[in-house]
């Protein structure tokens, strides 16, 4: 099994990376590999809304850093996608590459219900860190992004939520959260 794992934040000992790491740690042992990119790392643009992955190409037309990313996920069984919540929503780092996946739309993808150039079958392990304890507030952010993905092809996604956590490395003292990255590896990546 193929595993890409996208880090959306920009500490670089995160709550969200520690987890999404621990996943991919927990899949090797069943034979996953596992590439993965700190988006805050790579120099990327977001969406032109050029069109021409809709008029004259099959894929993104910026040659930036996010290329090699969104080839990775196109070859990946399973993709990771971590980040902290910010205003509610995901990284800025994140939503940046997801809102390059529009690539992945065929041109006449509002039309018809076979609407991802991606092969299907892949997975998607979202893993979302934030600050409030409260579980009620942003729970809208995993369902929002996993019906965009379901466009994409991606029919089977998964979340880790990790509420409360405030301070980088706070996830340390929350080991539930970490076990339950190992858990998931297992039941997704045993097969
Ligand atoms: C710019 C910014 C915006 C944030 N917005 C929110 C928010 O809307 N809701 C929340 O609960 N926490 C918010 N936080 C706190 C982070 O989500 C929280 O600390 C998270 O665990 C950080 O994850 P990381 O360590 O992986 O970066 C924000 C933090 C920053 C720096």
């Amino acid at each position: 099994m193929r595993i890409a794992c996208l880090l959306g934040s920009p500490r670089p000992k995160s709550n969200s990376s520690t987890i999404a790491r621990r996943f991919c740690e927990a899949a090797a042992p069943f034979g996953a590999t596992t590439e993965t990119f700190e988006l805050n790392k790579l120099t990327y643009r977001g969406c032109q809304a050029c069109m021409a992955c809709k008029t004259k190409l099959d894929h993104c037309v910026l040659d930036d850093d996010l290329k090699t990313v969104l080839e990775a996920v196109r070859a990946a069984d399973l993709v990771v996608l971590a980040s902290p919540v910010y205003y509610g929503d995901v990284s800025a780092q994140l939503k940046g590459f997801i809102d390059r996946t529009y690539s992945y739309l065929v041109p006449d993808y509002i039309t018809r219900e076979d609407r991802s150039r991606l092969p299907r079958g892949k997975k998607v392990v979202m893993v979302l860190t934030q600050g409030n304890p409260d579980e009620n507030l942003f729970g809208d952010i995993f369902p929002k992004y996993s019906s965009f993905l379901g466009w994409e092809g991606i029919e089977e996604s998964h979340l880790i939520r990790g509420c409360g956590l405030q301070g980088e490395q706070s996830v340390n003292e929350r080991p539930e959260l970490l076990q339950q990255a190992e858990l998931l590896a297992r039941k997704l990546c045993r097969s």
